[in-house]
């Protein structure tokens, strides 16, 4: 079995404010982008857990998060089923993509159908938590709503495929340097009117801001020229993607997208992706096997998977 395993961008974060705990509560628009990795799991007949993967610069060891998350599913099957596992990477590390989270999510996904292990969608975002805060989205997709630590999600009417330019940088960006240095004055007041309530309601992406990126550009300036480049070409949007490196510009044709693509690829390594929707991912997420000729078991634990927790987010209206 070979599963796709999609990178997100965030169409908009804001953060609200430090945790007890450390981390930060935010809102943040979660959204399927084209790009993915693959991971293929093959069960074992003893209790071997075996990781490998086309990119020598992670390490494929315990200190893995797919190595953690099949862990974590082994002992919830008792302990006893094997697998070996293989990671074809396509979407670079340390880029606010999401890569080793969706990873994760997917691996515990996996998992479960592969050893008929029968964890509920609640289950596997309660153990993907433990893992990453972006870990739970990637069991849902499309475009969510992540509130609290990004964890707690309503899924959201999909937006149309529309294009998007990534430009991405030959460095990562340590997601802790940048929450450790946020400025206070950057933190959105919880009772606010939101930039995110403004799209919702109109589905306009143009408001929508990334509270994160001032502290980003704050360590790497160069980022910022390459938001006031994508604004040059005409996107609707550009913004950093979590913490960056990426940047994108979010497009309504593709034609300036593909300009822009060639503007891009003169300075720096950048693809043309698209948003990919919830029910576009799923119908898509085996490589290999139509929408319809998936294993028995297999289509209604893609199906079974309801919408996560209810949100307080008055203006999200739930899909499901
Ligand atoms: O949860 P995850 O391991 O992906 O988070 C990485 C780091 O990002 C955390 O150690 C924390 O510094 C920061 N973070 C945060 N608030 C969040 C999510 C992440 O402060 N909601």
């Amino acid at each position: 079995m070979k599963v796709k395993s999609y990178a997100k961008i965030n169409l908009g974060l804001e953060v609200l404010r430090l945790r007890p705990d450390g981390y930060h509560d935010l809102r943040t628009l979660f959204q399927w982008v084209s790009l993915y990795d693959s991971i293929e799991f093959k069960p074992l007949s003893s209790s071997v857990l075996r990781l490998g993967g086309d990119d020598p610069s992670i390490p494929w060891d315990e200190t893995n998060l797919v190595y953690r998350a099949a862990r974590l599913i082994q002992n919830r099957a008792g302990g006893r089923a094997g697998a070996e596992l293989f990671v074809e990477k396509r979407i670079p590390a340390g880029r606010g993509l999401g890569g080793g989270s969706s990873n994760a999510a997917m691996t515990l996904w996996g998992l479960n159908a592969l050893w008929g292990v029968g964890l509920s969608k609640p289950e596997l975002e309660d153990l993907g938590r433990t893992l990453g805060s972006d870990v739970p989205y990637f069991l849902t997709g499309g475009l969510c709503l992540g509130e609290e630590r990004g964890d707690v999600l309503t899924p959201l009417p999909d937006l149309a495929n529309l294009p998007v330019v990534l430009a991405l940088p030959p460095f990562p960006v340590p997601t802790p340097l940048i929450y450790r240095n946020l400025d206070p004055a950057s933190l959105t007041p919880a009772d606010k009117d939101s930039k995110m309530t403004g799209f919702l309601r109109t589905r306009n992406p143009g408001g929508l801001t990334n509270t994160l990126e001032e502290t980003v550009f704050r360590f790497y300036p160069q980022l910022l020229e390459i938001k006031s480049l994508f604004r040059e070409q005409g996107a609707a949007l550009s913004l950093v993607t979590g913490t960056g490196s990426a940047v994108y510009g979010l497009f309504e044709d593709r034609g300036r997208a593909e300009r822009c693509l060639a503007v891009l690829k003169e300075r720096g390594e950048a693809v043309l992706v698209e948003t990919v929707t919830r029910a576009q991912g799923w119908d898509a997420i085996e490589i290999g096997v139509s929408p319809s000729g998936k294993a028995a078991g297999f289509g209604p634990a893609i199906r079974g998977f309801e919408s996560s927790r209810p949100s307080g987010y008055k203006h999200a209206k739930r899909e499901r």
